[in-house]
């Protein structure tokens, strides 16, 4: 695609090196967590030139003011000007928020994304949503802002635990059945051990960009990316409150079953696409937060952030690729959803 400023590459510390000596920059920082500086900073040290390095702890639960704090306070003591490049290293919780901490830093400085788990690449690698948590609202305060570029290896993604790797996988899948029945055919017709990363990252990366290009603040079609999101989410919360707290991703599955069963319940999506749906996406996953109280699940799909003036809003499938955004659920179809879920 011509005007991305996505790059895909085998060589990650080649690209950088032609990057950086095209550009100017008055000095660079490394952004890392504890375990990208471990096995991630090292495929690329030796491509940069000298660089300033800011290493923080990894974990959702660091994503939050303070932490920008931190970082906003070492830019500052190590003097960055406006004409610094911020490098971040990692996944989707640093992308955000040290992204975030860039674009703000003296009104804005340079930065370059490099996503190193498949959720970060294939998702949140796109669209320039950056932000932080606060209390406990999820990615409560942020901006819009693009990076210079954003660098993508599936390098990277080879000491990623397998865990972090379905979770990223739920994208992937998201987006295939977003796109059409030969992405979908093609991406189920293996197992997740056998995907090919390479393809699957392109993949996502071209469906959304094309998407957000459209609609880059979410006014309309954009909204289909949150397929599988609303009841994804409400599984999200709720298992926070459990003793088995679901990934992302995991949540996100359960998320596409429920509302696949929604979508053909609408008399849209056939019943021979649900199964496949199910299928495919138990035999990957499981069935992760089945014993989650129904009760629970539907009190937090009714607070979605989604949702307008009361009425439960999700994204459904008329078919696999034709997805509609802004439909109409009702309590007793979200029970109804859930009861399916449980009894796979
Ligand atoms: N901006 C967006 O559009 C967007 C989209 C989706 C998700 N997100 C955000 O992304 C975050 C989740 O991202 P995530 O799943 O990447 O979580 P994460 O950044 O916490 O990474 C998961 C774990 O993997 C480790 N890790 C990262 N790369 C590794 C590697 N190559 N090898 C070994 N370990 C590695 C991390 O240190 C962390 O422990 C959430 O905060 C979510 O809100 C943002
Ligand atoms: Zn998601």
């Amino acid at each position: 695609m011509s005007d991305s400023n996505v790059f895909i590459t085998d060589t990650p510390g080649v690209w950088l090196n032609q990057f950086l000596q095209q550009k100017r920059y008055s000095s660079l920082t490394v952004v890392v967590d504890d375990h990208t500086a471990t096995h991630c900073y090292p495929l690329i040290r030796a491509a940069l030139p000298l660089h300033h390095i800011i290493q923080l702890p990894a974990g959702e639960e660091f994503k939050n003011l303070a932490t920008c704090t931190l970082i906003w306070q070492k830019l500052t003591d190590r003097h960055i000007d406006r004409h610094g490049l911020v490098i971040v290293l990692g996944g989707g919780v640093l992308g955000d928020m040290a992204g975030f901490c860039a674009a703000t830093y003296k009104r804005g400085i340079d930065f370059l994304l490099v996503p190193t788990t498949l959720l970060a690449q294939a998702d949140a690698s796109v669209g320039g949503k950056l932000g932080i948590d606060f209390n406990h609202f999820k990615n409560h305060i942020g901006v819009f802002h693009l990076p210079v570029a954003t660098l993508v290896s599936p390098l990277f993604l080879k000491t990623l635990p397998v865990s972090e790797l379905r979770s990223g996988f739920a994208e992937v899948v998201k987006h295939c059945l977003l796109d059409g029945p030969e992405a979908w055919q093609s991406v189920t017709a293996q197992t997740l051990a056998e995907q090919n990363w390479a393809t699957w990252v392109a993949h996502s990366v071209a469906l959304k960009e094309n998407i957000t290009r459209q609609d880059p603040t979410e006014k309309g079609l954009r909204k289909v990316l949150n397929l599988g999101h609303t009841i994804g989410h409400a599984v999200e919360t709720a298992s926070l409150e459990s003793e088995h707290r679901l990934l992302h991703g995991e949540a996100i599955a359960v998320g596409l079953m429920a509302e696949a069963f929604l979508s053909t319940q609408k008399g849209w999506l056939p019943e021979s696409s649900l199964q496949e749906i199910t299928h495919y996406l138990t035999a990957t996953f499981g069935t992760p937060g089945q014993t989650l109280s129904g009760r629970a699940v539907l009190a937090n799909a009714r607070q979605d952030k989604k949702n307008k003036s009361n009425r439960i809003l999700v994204v459904l499938l008329r078919d696999i690729g034709k997805p509609e955004w802004d439909v109409e659920v009702s309590e007793k179809e979200l029970e109804a959803s859930w009861q399916y879920y449980q009894s796979l």
